[in-house]
């Protein structure tokens, strides 16, 4: 058996001694018809019985869980249950009829309890982006945009709870991107010198020397935040017939960002660009190489170049002068793109090495071409 009791105005206790007189008279009578409406009484919930002040109802017994039969469930539109308890009320009978949960209880009511009815969730349509695939042709260190990629919409109709599925429509197909990878014509002797992460000063323009006294252009993928704090060395690249490349702002990987932050992180470099050396350059080329679906969307709407690269000596390992030229020679083909850097570190080998790759190079039959040039823009 339990004993129950609801809070009233009046079943505060009261520390009556200290409390004064006059306190006391003024309450009373508010105090006096407070009892009267607080009488204990006893029903019977589910047959046990229960002790109540009077004044409550059906409603407040369910609220303190008196009831022994639950509410429905709620039932996903696949039949499992979503939401124990989340149907239908219990249903109550007072003296054998309905009653509703605002109905007062009275001395002697008996109260039974049945489990309510279960209720299915309401179904809901919604429209779903369907995202669109990035795909490739051909062959070749240079990506160019073919098609832009767009993505589709489909309407469904879903368990407002679960989210469960129920019909599927497509409203709009997507687009896929189609990129082309490029390279020069096949015997085409060119290669392109590439140079990362740079402007460095003692780097950068010791690398320029050597491609000025062996009269050869390169390609210099600059970190945003280098040009900035080396613009005259920005300038001197344009000025010696280089191409200047896009090699992001702040040199992160692509695939961790979202897609503000990829657009924020090329167009602050064109905008470094530009403000250097009033150039502007479309070519781009993602740090590590890495690229997932979004930025390629990105590099896609900002009209975007993506050079890779098929020849990588990991030259910013340092891996010493001769390892350098050796891998260099041993990879490259007609229509390279070789991997160097000017940014990062000390470049003294890649410098060391430059003189020897070039004139063994020229010596094949190779001739040096910027990657706008390899490309035949
Ligand atoms: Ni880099």
């Amino acid at each position: 058996m339990s004993y129950y009791h609801l809070p009233t105005p009046g079943r505060r206790p009261i520390a009556w001694g200290a409390i004064g007189l006059l306190v006391v008279l003024s309450v009373s009578a508010s105090l006096a018809a407070g009892w009267s409406a607080a009488r204990p009484l006893t029903v019977s919930v589910d047959g046990r019985p229960v002790r109540l002040m009077s004044g409550t109802t059906v409603g407040s017994l369910s609220e303190q869980g008196l009831y022994s039969a639950a509410a429905g469930d709620l039932i996903g539109v696949n039949g499992s249950v979503v939401a124990t308890a989340g149907g239908e009320p219990v249903r109550i009978e007072r003296n054998g009829e309905y009653a509703a949960e605002w109905d007062r209880l009275y001395d002697g009511d008996v109260l039974v309890s049945a489990r309510g009815s279960n209720r299915t969730e309401a179904l809901i349509t919604t429209d779903v982006p369907i995202p669109f695939e990035t795909t490739f042709e051909g062959d070749g260190p240079i990506v160019e945009l073919k098609k832009l990629g767009s993505p589709g919409v489909r309407r469904a109709t879903v368990g407002e709870r679960s989210g469960i599925e129920v019909t599927s429509t497509v409203i709009t197909s997507p687009q896929d991107a189609v990129f082309v990878r490029v390279g020069p014509k096949a015997g085409d002797k060119l290669v392109a010198l590439t140079f990362d992460d740079g402007p460095r000063r003692g780097s950068t323009d010791r690398i320029l020397n050597i491609l000025k006294q062996q009269e050869v252009p390169a390609t210099f993928f600059v970190v945003g935040n280098r040009v900035k704090a080396q613009p005259a060395l920005a300038r001197r690249i344009v000025r010696e017939g280089h191409q200047l490349g896009n090699h992001s702002y702040s040199h992160p990987d692509l695939r961790t960002l979202d897609r503000k932050s990829i657009r924020r992180e090329v167009l602050q470099t064109r905008n470094a660009i530009r403000d250097a050396t009033g150039t502007r350059t479309g070519w781009l080329r993602p740090p590590y190489g890495g690229m997932d679906t979004e930025a390629w969307g990105e590099m896609n709407r900002l009209d975007q170049h993506v050079v890779m690269w098929d020849v990588d000596p990991r030259d910013w390992s340092r891996p010493g002068t001769k390892k350098i030229v050796d891998n260099v020679l041993a990879n490259v083909k007609p229509g390279s793109v070789v991997l160097l850097h000017d940014g990062g570190n000390d470049r003294r080998q890649t410098a060391a090495a430059l003189p020897v790759i070039i004139s063994r190079l020229k010596a094949q039959g190779y001739t040096f071409v910027t990657i706008q040039d390899l490309a035949g823009e």
